[in-house]
């Protein structure tokens, strides 16, 4: 009996300093909690401008627990965009059931902003580095489009590597799901690190992790990223620079090719530092008549103005 009167006050007390934290408008709470609106339908951060009614607003630990309660992004403080602590922090906070469910009807998820503006920052002035790729691409030369790219060889800087073994390990289960449906009999390692090892085995072992680089007038046409036998079937994409400020047009585009249809075009609405996952070709869909093959591509329309940057994370090595 005491024992609950007590947690009753203790959240009692939690929720009174919450809220003088949102009166202060106090940046240093950002992050440690979220605001839900009642009111308004919208969460916010506790620094945001806003001024709510106490009695319209209860507050959640996570941006999960607001968005699955059903309540948007603010777009004054822009909550979605906040990002702290390390990488793996911000994989793990990922909303993956979310993902998953998006990837199955989809075939791609946002998966909300990853890196910061320091770290696209840094990954951009890192392109001009040529002793941390193995490759250089001019897009015109193979009639990929226009633009260019690099392949990082395996000195690639610790965010990439710590990207690709981290978001490897949360898309694993979809990618044997999905093998699984399309009657494959093949799996993946729960590791990144044992993936190699199989891509290894298929003779692929050069590393993929890239940046893609276009100026005014490129594009990139649909592709596909096969490098040989051994796939996995979904990969990412990060978007390093801000669209309307840094670059115009440059859309991230996707098709999908289902048996007897015309392909559907989708776009992915992109931020800086935001990453979507996508798959790399087959993926299962569900019909009325069972489950059906969707072949996916993707490309980049043109770019208007100015530099796009994007960092490409490919979980399978190439031959
Ligand atoms: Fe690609
Ligand atoms: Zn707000």
């Amino acid at each position: 009996m005491t024992g609950a009167l007590k947690l009753v006050h203790s959240s009692d007390d939690r929720d009174t300093l919450r809220w003088r934290a949102v009166e202060k408008r106090d940046r240093a709470s950002d992050g440690k909690f979220w605001s839900c609106v009642r009111t308004t339908g919208v969460y916010c951060l506790p620094s945001c401008a806003g001024r709510p009614h106490r009695k319209n607003v209860f507050f959640v630990d996570t941006r999960v627990e607001a968005e699955a309660a059903g309540f948007r992004p603010c777009k004054r403080c822009r909550p979605d965009r906040f990002i702290q602590g390390s990488l793996d922090e911000r994989i793990n906070g990922i909303d993956w059931k979310r993902v998953g469910e998006t990837l199955d009807n989809n075939g791609w998820a946002k998966l909300g902003r990853l890196l910061s503006d320091e770290e696209c920052a840094s990954l951009i002035s890192g392109y001009k580095d040529q002793d941390k790729y193995r490759s250089t691409v001019v897009m015109r030369r193979h009639g990929f489009g226009e633009g260019e790219y690099r392949y990082f060889n395996d000195c690639a800087p610790d965010l990439v590597s710590a990207l690709r073994v981290g978001l490897y390990e949360h898309l694993v289960p979809q990618a044997n799901e999905w093998m699984r449906a399309l009657g494959k009999e093949h799996s993946y390692p729960a590791s990144h690190l044992g993936y190699r090892r199989q891509c290894m085995k298929a003779g692929q072992m050069r590393p993929t992790p890239l940046i893609l680089k276009y100026g005014p007038g490129d594009y990139n046409r649909l592709h596909q990223d096969l490098y040989g036998e051994e796939v996995f079937p979904i990969q990412i994409a990060i978007l390093l620079s801000a669209p309307g400020k840094d670059f115009e047009g440059g859309e991230f585009v996707m098709t999908e090719q289902s048996p007897r249809r015309q392909s559907r075009a989708m776009v992915a609405p992109l931020e800086k530092g935001d990453a979507i996952a996508f798959a790399v070709n087959e993926r299962p869909i569900k019909g009325a008549k069972g489950i059906y093959r969707a072949k996916m591509r993707h490309g980049v329309s043109e770019v208007l103005r100015g530099a796009r940057y994007c960092l490409g994370v490919i979980f399978h090595d190439a031959a």
